[in-house]
């Protein structure tokens, strides 16, 4: 099958740059696909960073520390950026301007301003794609918690709750670095990282906040810095958000928490949904199992789904093994590619996040910045 080379490149050569290098090379795991990525430029801020895709990558071309030097290579079709968060108004507005496909990282831009800066840029070129990172929905058990919601199987909704739970921030040796300072990582701290992975399923099946009451709490107040000084830390370490939703036949509560320090928690992405005729529930420690509940008026029985291995694209690996971080990414990396290429034609329904959805996301961070500051309930 003739495919359609996509050539990318990658603006940030950090822990997630080298996520999507990695799912690129890995691309002959996907089965059936007309389009592929090629990774031709990267940067990043010191040379050094790039030492690793350069000897990693044959097909890179382009090496720099000068971000517009690829965004100004007329090879580069697209372009993946996963940077701090100050940078994300500047860069990906000026790769749109550059007329360079961008799937850019959350929070997309580090406050509503800067969103909305981006937002702005991306309605003047609706001939590029603009995308934001959400990985966790591509994982089976939650794709098909999206399915159920696509075909309305949930019945009415009694109450959505999502979480996204870290704990390495217990430790108080930690070294403070760019996501721990307001400068970088912006005022909503825990909310601005973790926040999107978490909205992106609800806003998608439009299950939008209303109204929030935020409780945010800054628990380790200081951190050593590079020089081993000890450091203030500015950023808030964990949110709960309790939202409103109301949508055209329903109303109900809408529980999410974004938490740096949720001790015996590595790296737990979430989903409840409790419904009238279903209720379901995924967490990524156990990621081949999906539970659900379909009601019935004599048993309360949880039944525990062990889910195959297949989500949005299908893949080489046999449907009984077991689901991981790198596939999610992999198959958020074909669901990008394939609207690229196939618009909305493309193989299965869920797209990546969309700039409208990070606005949402936005909108709501900022209330609850509020709702901490009055103690208030905040109407968005
Ligand atoms: N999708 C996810 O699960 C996930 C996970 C972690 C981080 N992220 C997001 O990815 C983005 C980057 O986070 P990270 O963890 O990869 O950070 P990182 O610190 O590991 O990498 C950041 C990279 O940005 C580069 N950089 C900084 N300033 C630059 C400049 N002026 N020009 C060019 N490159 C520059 C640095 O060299 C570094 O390589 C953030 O938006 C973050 O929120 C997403």
């Amino acid at each position: 099958m003739a495919k359609r080379i996509i050539n990318f490149g990658i603006i940030g050569g950090g822990l997630m740059g080298r996520e999507f290098a990695s799912a690129a090379a890995r691309w002959l795991h996907l089965q059936g696909l007309d389009f592929e990525p090629c990774i031709v430029a990267i940067c990043a801020l010191h040379e050094a960073s790039t030492v690793w895709f350069r000897e990693n990558i044959p097909t890179v071309r382009l090496a720099t520390t000068d971000y517009r030097q690829v965004l100004d290579d007329p090879q580069v079709d697209a372009v993946y950026i996963a940077v701090p968060h100050n940078l994300h108004e500047q860069f990906y507005t000026d790769a749109i301007r550059a007329g360079k496909h961008l799937f850019g990282e959350k929070p997309f831009g580090i406050d509503l301003r800067a969103n909305e800066a981006i937002l702005a840029g991306a309605r003047e070129r609706p001939d590029i794609l603009v995308r934001c990172s959400s990985q966790f929905p591509f994982f089976p058990g939650p794709y098909r918690i999206g399915q159920w919601a696509r075909e309305d199987a949930f019945g009415k909704i009694i109450e959505v709750e999502a979480g996204f739970w870290h704990s390495s921030d217990l430790d108080p040796g930690k070294p403070i670095n760019w996501k721990r300072r307001v400068e970088t990582n912006g005022e909503y701290g825990c909310m601005g990282d973790l926040g999107l992975h978490i909205l992106h399923i609800p806003l998608r099946f439009g299950w939008v906040p209303k109204s929030v009451r935020a409780l945010l709490t800054r628990i380790v107040d200081e951190r050593p810095d590079a020089n081993g000084l000890l450091t203030s830390t500015e950023v808030w370490d964990n949110a709960i958000l309790a939202c409103d939703v109301e949508t055209q036949n329903q109303a109900f509560p809408l529980m999410l928490s974004t938490k740096r320090i949720a001790p015996g928690h590595g790296n737990t992405w979430f989903i409840r949904v409790l419904g009238t005729k279903l209720s379901a529930f995924f967490a990524t420690q156990n990621p081949k199992q999906l539970a659900f509940l379909p009601y019935t008026p004599d048993s309360q029985a949880w039944r525990m789904l062990d889910m195959p291995h297949t989500s949005a694209y299908p893949t080489i690996t046999g449907s009984i093994f077991e689901f991981g971080f790198s596939d999610a990414i992999l198959q958020m990396w074909a669901a990008f590619c394939d609207e690229l290429i196939h618009g909305p034609q493309m193989q299965q329904p869920f797209t990546c996040a969309t700039p409208e959805e990070t606005h949402t996301s936005h909108r709501l961070f900022t209330a609850a910045l509020e709702s901490q500051r009055t103690g208030k309930t905040i109407l968005l």
